[in-house]
């Protein structure tokens, strides 16, 4: 099963080619994110125009790099939600049309499922990826963290999960670019505030843990506003400072300590839940999905608590790619589950899981 996997709910443009779910053949990603980087967020309106430009040279590329042609695709899977409107019907509109002048069945993803099967990948011929070597075993706890969501999964089996909890404001990913913002790194706020981190002391600030109704749930906003607040004190000013006062006024050292404090802080809590899921429903294998799951705070803190070993993906696969999508496309084609109508699949922006 050679499936054909197209993804552009937010700012990437990508296609990749997996085979049974398993051998990934291709895989490329073209992302606006420079053109963003000036209004340190993702512009919807630019993303789109974007995918427009980009969407039919990344798939024919991803058929090159597989070297490929589409008598081997046997389908095509696409995200359809969540994200941005725009994007989707990018990317959707794409896919309908390949489907239908192809004829190949069309599979339609959900872009945060699509993120826990990008650690299904485990052979590729392709350079530069270290992958796992064994697929994870159900059932399987799922810790999704990215710039839009904050999620935590129990998969039963394919097509079988729970969502455990999620965050009831801002995404992880997106409290990173919001503090990157307001310490003057620059967007994504993910890796400035990561690298940022490496030279201060995460004992510095003592930024509070939310406190939440759901035992599985997390929120960041309460997060992000002590961060601020914390900044302003530092530079000796009060809440009625600007925030775009802040980067000229915060000493280099003043940065770092806040980053590596609310990094240690943020990843301590996501890890935290993770471990009370752990221990009540005894999963065989743990993932973490999304872009923050490059984190390499995240990934340290998992192995120093749990005790099972976490395999970790290519940080390539983490962050929103093609070869995730085409992954969850093969596992739904070799699982006779339903495909979608090329000629009336719709876009989904606010999909959950
Ligand atoms: O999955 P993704 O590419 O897009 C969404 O679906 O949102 O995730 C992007 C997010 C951004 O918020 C970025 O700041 C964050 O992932 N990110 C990181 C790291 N690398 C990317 N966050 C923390 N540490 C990182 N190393
Ligand atoms: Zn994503």
């Amino acid at each position: 099963m050679i499936v054909l996997g197209i993804e552009s709910s937010c700012d990437e443009t990508a296609a990749a080619i997996v085979e049974d779910g398993r051998i990934l053949h291709s895989n490329i990603v073209a992302t606006s994110m420079d053109l963003h980087a000036a209004y340190g967020g993702v512009v919807p309106e630019i993303a789109a125009r974007s995918h427009i430009e980009a969407i039919m040279p990344v798939v024919n590329q991803a058929l090159t790099e597989a070297k490929m042609t589409w008598d081997a695709i046997d389908a095509i899977a696409v995200t359809y939600g969540a994200g941005l409107g725009g994007s989707l019907l990018v990317g959707v509109l794409s896919a309908r049309t390949l489907a239908i002048t192809k004829n190949k069945p069309l599979y339609a993803i959900n872009h945060v499922e699509g993120h826990v099967y990008a650690n299904f990948i485990t052979k590729t011929a392709l350079p530069g990826y270290v992958l796992p070597t064994k697929q994870p075993v159900f059932p399987i706890l799922a810790l999704i963290v990215s710039g839009g969501h904050s999620q935590l999964a129990l998969f039963r089996n394919h097509f079988d999960y729970t969502l455990l909890g999620q965050t009831q404001d801002d995404a992880i990913g997106e409290a990173f670019d919001k503090v990157a913002k307001i310490i003057g790194l620059p967007y994504p706020g993910g890796p400035s505030v990561s690298k940022k981190a490496l030279e201060g002391d995460a004992h510095a600030y003592a930024f509070p843990k939310a406190k939440l109704a759901g035992k599985y749930d997390f929120s960041f906003s309460g997060l992000k506003t002590a961060v601020l607040r914390t900044a302003q004190a530092a530079v000796g000013a009060d809440f009625t400072l600007p925030s775009h006062e802040l980067p000229a006024r915060l000493s280099e050292a003043q940065k770092a300590d806040i980053a590596a404090s609310f990094e240690h802080l943020a990843i301590e809590t996501v890890v935290d839940k993770t471990m009370l899921a752990f221990e009540e429903f005894e999963p065989k294998s743990v993932v973490i999905a999304g872009g923050v799951a490059a984190s390499s705070e995240l990934r340290q803190q998992l192995s120093e608590r749990l005790p099972i070993p976490v395999a970790y993906t290519d940080f390539k696969l983490c962050t929103d790619n093609g070869a995730m999508i085409a992954t969850l496309g093969c596992f739904k084609a070799m699982h006779g589950q339903f495909t979608a109508d090329p000629y009336t699949l719709d876009i989904a922006p606010n999909l959950s899981m």
